[in-house]
């Protein structure tokens, strides 16, 4: 991932909250409308309570846009799926801090493979459990709702593991993107954004609307209203 090439600010539709009916209309609009990455929320039922979809929708969605795929993996045993997710076509795989063998092993198994790499922490975990991860990613995924459903209300104190991470982040020199997921609108793009998160997963403010396109196009522009073009 070359940092510098990219948009101010990355919108990641999340699926999870799209009409599965029309999964590829609802792809292809998104898509049109400047989406930057589409975000695969993927649930086993065990790390959390909710089920949603494997490697092979992914391949389906990898077969309708040549988007960068952004596999999101709530599930209690990663280790046995990465090659079948490199395989669907994910271009970035992030795992939790909260599943054992994640960091270091995990991790590196994903360079390994080729994709890019992500970590994500749930709200109740402290920002320091990403500590050792920071040399191993190209993400950090903050997550500002309990993983699981779309739709719940955005955690507040999620902005200050966001400010941390950048703070760690500018010490360390790495080129490492963070994420914020959940609960993320046009009415808070803009303070999410400030905060130092820079790719911004939305799920139920654009597929919930009734133009996704244009949902889309109000985040970004909240979020772009805290960071003026060219300041990076
Ligand atoms: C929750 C998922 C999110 C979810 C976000 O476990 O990781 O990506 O789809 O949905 P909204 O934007 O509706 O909160
Ligand atoms: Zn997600």
């Amino acid at each position: 991932m070359k940092n510098e090439n990219l948009p101010n600010t990355l919108i990641a539709p999340s699926v999870l909250a799209a009409d599965f009916r029309n999964l590829e209309t609802e792809i292809t609009r998104v898509v049109r409308a400047g989406a930057d990455w589409i975000h695969l929320d993927v649930m086993d039922g065990h790390f959390v309570p909710n089920i949603s979809f494997g490697p092979m929708i992914v391949n389906f969605i990898d077969k309708i846009t040549g988007i960068y795929l952004d596999a999101h993996l709530m599930i209690d045993n990663p280790g046995d799926y990465l090659e079948e997710f490199k395989k669907a076509g994910a271009d970035s795989i992030t795992l939790h801090a909260e599943v054992d063998g994640v960091i270091p092993d995990l991790l590196k198994r994903i360079r390994e493979l080729g994709m890019d790499v992500g970590i994500s922490i749930n709200p109740e975990t402290p920002v320091e459990a990403l500590d050792p991860a920071y040399e191993l990613v190209d993400l950090i995924l903050i997550m500002s709702v309990h993983p699981g459903f779309g739709g719940q209300p955005f955690i507040e104190d999620s902005l200050n593991k966001v400010r941390h991470a950048a703070k760690r982040i500018e010490e360390t020199g790495r080129d490492i993107l963070i994420q914020i997921d959940g609960g993320i609108g046009v009415e808070n793009a803009f303070r999410v954004r400030q905060a130092g998160a820079r790719v911004l997963v939305a799920g139920s403010s654009i597929f919930g609307q009734s133009d996704p396109g244009e949902a889309l196009r109000k985040v970004r522009r909240a979020a772009d209203g805290a960071v003026p073009k060219g300041s990076l």
